[in-house]
């Protein structure tokens, strides 16, 4: 068995013997430390709680992955496998495609990608709709609708139309081209899925789903691609262990009080650089679930707080070219997490030609692992330089064990974040106000309140439309 190796979590450039002032102190994290223990309690206290369910879900679905496994072994025969679904019911499952699958594997051949094609559909752009049924062969495609709610208007759109065309097509076997994934108990989706005998996945209590991505939500579409979903688990598990520890050995209630030390100084900006393109759509995931778990207006206790910290995503070395220069001398506003991997999946080495060139040629010899690494390193030591509050997570290679540990890592350290915070982290009034008011503007039944609250809103002023 290949030996397990933990990420690294290397914290060194937010201490104040690299940042002088910026940085913090050993005497401030020591003096906070209790903050964050209160909140490793209550985690601990409230696993598998009311909103934390998702913290058992590597431990408690046995009978469902043997499932999930009966339904993709089935599914990967298909050419095409199209998840409608958006935000919590879709970054999941991009994040998993994008880390441990073939970067181009929609272009390869089936014999080699062992898979069907792969799209996550989570945007209701009419061009993108009618081009995808451009290309798909839909009597070899399986769509998973996936929603928590049954309700979201852009999932339930996509859905409609899809299954519109496919009964047309296909009568009673339309069904056979549809999995449901949603809630067993609540919402229209699972009346429907009931209806329609659908093969159907749940959601279970206590998931949210920005931390949805290790129930049948992430994980059907994973086997399906072929991920090995048991590793993924165990790679969770293997994390969840690293941080019971209610002390400093524990990776992500350090992260998650440097990050509440860093708010509370107006830090208001996280970013999240992989070099890694296999983890570009991981740092997506990520920026839903800080956005939306940590950006609140109000606390536990009603007072208004407004809370959060803004999530950007850049790509080294990409980003190097483009947004690294504002990281290094713009404002003091943000937190910067770099990811780098230790061992890449492949080895591109750099040829020697052009000689006669050394501005050129310093390369040769050397590979383009080389290279993203002493970037990565580089952009580290030029963060520092200019007092940057930044730290790294390495992860030894990219697989589904460390993919596991990392989505694990930052689902903790979030909820430890947002107890720190006081806020309920797994509510999201601010996405239901624009829900809601979509389902007014369309004259949904018992949204008639909020429509009439939509037009007695101030008409615009001509003045200011040019
Ligand atoms: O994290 C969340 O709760 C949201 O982003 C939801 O996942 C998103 O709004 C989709 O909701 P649903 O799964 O109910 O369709």
């Amino acid at each position: 068995m290949k030996e397990i190796k933990p990420l690294i979590f290397d914290y060194n450039n937010m201490m104040k013997d690299f940042l002088g002032e910026e940085g913090f102190s050993d005497k401030e994290l020591k003096d906070n430390f209790p903050k964050a223990q209160i909140a490793h309690k209550f985690f601990e206290e409230n696993r598998g709680k009311n909103m934390l369910g998702w913290t058992e879900l590597p431990y408690n679905q046995k009978s469902i992955i043997k499932n999930i496994k009966e339904v993709a072994k089935k599914a990967r025969k298909a050419d095409a496998f199209v998840v409608l679904g958006i935000g919590g019911s879709a970054l999941g499952a991009n994040a998993l495609f994008n880390s441990l699958c073939h970067l181009h594997h929609n272009e390869l051949k089936k014999s080699k990608r062992k898979a069907p094609k792969f799209y996550v559909e989570d945007n209701i752009d009419p061009v993108r709709m009618k081009e995808l049924l451009d290309i798909l062969n839909l009597e070899k495609t399986i769509f998973n609708v996936i929603s928590k709610s049954g309700s979201t208007s852009e999932t339930m759109s996509q859905f409609l139309i899809i299954y519109k065309i496919l009964k047309e097509k296909y009568g009673e076997n339309a069904k056979n081209h549809i999995i449901a994934t949603t809630d067993e108990k609540n919402g229209n989706l699972i009346k429907i899925a009931k209806e329609e005998s659908l093969t159907t996945f749940f959601i279970p209590d206590g998931v949210g789903g920005r931390f949805s991505v290790i129930s049948p939500v992430g994980l059907l579409p994973a086997a399906i691609l072929g991920i090995d979903i048991n590793q993924l688990l165990k790679g969770c598990i293997y994390m969840d262990k690293m941080c019971r520890k209610n002390n400093s050995k524990n990776p992500a209630l350090v992260l998650g009080l440097l990050q509440y030390l860093a708010m509370k100084k107006g830090k208001n900006i996280s970013v999240m650089m992989p070099y890694s393109d296999n983890l570009k759509l991981v740092a997506d995931w990520y920026s839903q679930l800080w956005a939306e778990s940590l950006g609140k207006k109000v606390d536990l206790n009603n007072n208004i707080v407004h809370t959060g910290q803004t999530p950007v995503r850049a790509l080294g070395a990409t980003d190097q070219h483009s947004q690294i220069q504002l990281f290094t001398e713009g404002p003091f506003d943000k937190v910067i997490t770099l990811i780098g991997v230790k061992n890449f999946k492949e080895t591109v080495e750099i040829p020697h030609i052009f000689p006669q060139y050394p501005a050129v040629s310093f390369l040769s010899g050397y590979s383009l692992n080389d290279l993203i690494t002493n970037e990565r390193i580089a952009t580290e030591y030029a963060l520092t330089k200019n007092k940057r509050l930044n730290h790294s997570i390495i992860l030894n290679e990219i697989n589904a064990h460390t993919i596991g540990q990392l989505l694990m890592f930052f689902m903790i350290q979030t909820a430890y974040v947002g107890a720190m915070l006081n806020v309920d982290t797994f509510n999201q009034p601010g996405v239901e106000e624009g829900k809601n008011a979509t389902y007014a503007l369309f004259g949904r039944s018992g949204y008639e309140e909020k429509l009439t609250e939509l037009k007695t809103t101030k008409p615009k002023n001509d003045k200011y439309i040019i």
